[in-house]
């Protein structure tokens, strides 16, 4: 990236290029979001821009952003500071765990439900709560989190999409400080054994443990939430949980020990049991 002049497409390339050196697996993709962001542009229309010089300052920019990309493995979200979920924009940092697709199948079971009272633990960014609070207009949810920063960025997530009159939020270790009986309780929770999160990516790695860790078998939060969880349910009432490859069968088992009428766990779209419903 030298004092030429370079066009949106020239950079693209070089970039690609660079990335794909570096091994990442999204190397065009990430080139186009970073350049977007830097330029505030939509993704789309860097497509009508091809042709257009990149200003020195503007490379300058993009450079740092590339670099942390390509050396330090920072995920695109962290550097944006944006990620969408349900086709919505959330404000993430790495305090929180970026949203992931596979949590949309979470909500789907959820919205199902058609709850009217609804407790979230481990609200993170806030996009799990925002979502239901836009689809259900007749929900009342309260959310919880252990960290205090994630609860600040949820905040501001909900006040952007305007939804924070409908979303009360809590320090909360699981349900302890979340007030009321419930017609749902969701959590994605952290789910992955200690033991393995240092195997994991490097850009996963930079996310906040406490969204990870779920202890030695990844289901010491599941095993707490399944015991604690019912005693708060309305009846009927259920528990909707996102699972981590090969536990649903384990988690099955726990939610029928405790009570449940009927479990059904669903697929995500890599045809993983994602997700836990249990009804009580
Ligand atoms: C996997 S992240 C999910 C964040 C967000 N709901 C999402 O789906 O993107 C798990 C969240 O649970 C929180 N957490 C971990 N242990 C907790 C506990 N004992 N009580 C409440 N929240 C907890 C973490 O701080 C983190 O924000």
């Amino acid at each position: 990236m030298s004092a030429q002049v370079w066009t949106l497409m020239q950079l693209l390339r070089w970039t690609t290029d660079f990335f794909k050196q570096h091994g990442l697996l999204t190397a065009r993709l990430d080139a186009e979001v970073l350049l977007g962001h830097v330029l505030c542009m939509p993704r789309i229309d860097l497509y009508l821009a091809f042709d257009q010089p990149v200003s020195e300052d503007d490379r300058a920019r993009y450079r740092e952003l590339v670099r942390a990309r390509a050396k330090q493995r920072v995920p695109v979200a962290y550097l944006t500071g944006q990620r969408e979920f349900w086709s919505l924009p959330f404000s993430v940092a790495p305090d929180v765990l970026i949203p992931r697709p596979e949590t949309e199948s979470l909500v789907r079971a959820a919205l199902e439900i058609a709850p009217r009272r609804i407790a979230e633990v481990g609200v993170g960014s806030g996009c799990v709560s925002a979502v239901l609070a836009r689809e259900l207009p007749d929900a009342r949810l309260v959310a919880g989190d252990v960290s205090e920063s994630a609860l600040e960025l949820a905040r501001s997530n909900l006040e952007a999409l305007e939804l924070a009159e409908r979303v009360e939020l809590y320090r909360s270790d699981l349900l302890s400080e979340l007030p009321g009986e419930f017609d749902l309780v969701v959590a994605n929770p952290p789910y992955v054994p200690s033991a393995q999160i240092d195997t994991l990516e490097p850009e996963v790695r930079q996310e906040p443990r406490l969204a990870l860790d779920g202890g030695p078998d990844g289901l010491s939060v599941v095993r707490r939430l399944i015991e604690e969880a019912p005693p708060r349910l309305a009846r009927p009432g259920a528990l909707a949980l996102e699972l981590g490859e090969g536990q649903a069968e384990e988690a099955s088992r726990l939610a029928r020990e405790s009570g449940a009428e009927r479990v059904e766990t669903r697929p995500d779209l890599r045809g993983v049991e994602r997700v836990l419903v249990a009804h009580y």
